[in-house]
């Protein structure tokens, strides 16, 4: 495979990087490889490669040819050394984590996570004697009295899932290798994507994301991303994933990321582009308490957006004045947006955590992780801007009037 230098721009490394026609054919696209397993020329060459003495492909868990050209692209996007893709989101932190982790280490962690990854962290990481430490890290100032001898690694979003909280991650990464330059700090990406933010370049030891949101950009995959050293990856890639949680993407789904890569930079221009739109709009609506969108000056992650992003992103979250009522009523009052959860894809999704992802908690237990009740969560799509602006005004409108709430569409 050719090996292009990290000189051409993000969307041509989108497009070409680590394939050029000339080697399949001239097939436009590479050849996807849906092979479980590889064929050994003689037993002696079998056992070179087992032995880690000749390179080549032994069976897909370990790795893929269609699995190792999105794993270039991917590093050469995050300028990363190495990447592992997975075949979740959930998959890729939990392979990172189980493998940089013993019983005995502490991870710190931000107050805002996605709720799997919380579930892991608290319930999961917890079980095997890992202590899990909560610790606000927007101010990154109550970093450095929680760092101890036993902290391995410091764990955020940026932007978080789903109250839109940024942390600055140069700051966090000095203050954290300041202290101790082997503590990983560790960064889940999602919301981002390298075209927005690359943690490394900011300091940060690893990105995970969620490659079934932008990356992919089509609802139509599950799949992950790990990035980071190239001997890092070695380890997460020969026992967290070969080993311990076997989360391995399927080459037609590495294809699928694949052609999702090639059209991001156009896809997040236009996420962004209507997110700031639609926060402005939510901004000055009379229904609306607060809107947490970087783009918005007065937004509390604001200041932290311009120094580490280079556009505010596509995702919003916004407080409606009436609570949990309220966010139900305009969520059913919506026909073009969907209510679903997830992000990223062309159609513009809403979640209202309060009666949805995060109903099982308590209003208590939800204040304590910053998820009021009339939080709605917004991926803005891809389409045309107006049409979107018109169905979520007239569900904000009629929150106005009666308190009935509204019958489902099926239109949507
Ligand atoms: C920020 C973030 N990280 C990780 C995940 C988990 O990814 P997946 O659903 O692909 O396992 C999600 C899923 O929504 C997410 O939003």
């Amino acid at each position: 495979m050719s090996d292009k230098k990290n000189t051409q721009g993000f969307a041509t490394r989108a497009i070409h990087h680590g394939y050029h026609p000339s080697e399949a054919n001239g097939s436009l696209n590479p050849p996807v490889y849906m092979s479980s397993t590889f064929a050994f020329e003689t037993a002696e060459q079998g056992g070179e490669m087992f032995a880690g003495e000749r390179e080549g492909y032994i069976y897909t868990r370990l790795g893929n040819p269609t699995l190792d050209l999105l794993e270039q692209r991917m590093a050469t996007l995050e300028n990363a050394e190495a990447a592992i893709v997975t075949a979740s989101g959930m998959g890729a932190i939990t392979s990172a984590i189980w493998t940089l982790l013993e019983p005995g280490d502490e991870i710190i962690v931000d107050k805002t996570l996605y709720g799997c990854t919380f579930a892991f962290f608290q319930h999961g990481l917890a079980k095997f004697g890992v202590t899990v430490t909560t610790v606000d890290l927007t101010d990154p100032a109550n970093l450095k009295p929680a760092l101890g001898d036993k902290t391995k690694i410091v764990y955020f979003e940026t932007p978080a899932n789903p109250n839109m909280r940024l942390v600055d991650i140069e700051a966090i990464a000095d203050i954290t290798h300041d202290f101790n330059a082997d503590i990983r700090v560790v960064v889940d990406n999602t919301y981002s994507t390298p075209y927005l933010t690359r943690p490394l370049e900011l300091g940060a030891d690893l990105t995970v994301h969620s490659a079934t949101k932008y990356l992919g950009g089509h609802g139509d995959i599950i799949a992950g991303v790990i990035t980071g050293t190239k001997e890092d990856m070695d380890q997460i890639r020969f026992f967290g994933l070969k080993d311990m949680t076997g989360a391995v993407l399927s080459p037609m789904d590495a294809m699928l990321i694949l052609r999702g890569l090639k059209t991001l930079e156009l896809r997040m221009d236009r996420h962004c582009q209507n997110a700031q739109a639609l926060a402005e709009m939510l901004d000055v609506h009379p229904q609306v308490e607060t809107v947490f969108y970087p783009g918005l000056e007065g937004c509390p992650g604001h200041e932290i957006a311009k120094k580490q992003m280079t556009q505010p992103g596509g995702m919003i979250a916004f407080e409606l004045k009436g609570g949990l009522e309220a966010g139900i009523r305009f969520m059913n009052a919506l026909e073009l947006v969907i209510r679903a959860v997830s992000l990223g894809d062309a159609e513009t999704l809403v979640q209202h955590p309060a009666s949805m992802t995060h109903s099982t908690y308590s209003p208590e237990e939800r204040l304590e992780h910053d998820i009021t009740d009339g939080l709605v969560r917004l991926s803005a799509g891809l389409e045309t801007l107006d049409d979107i602006k018109a169905d979520i005004l007239r569900a904000l409108d009629g929150l106005a009037g009666s308190a009935d709430v509204q019958p489902l569409k099926k239109s949507a």
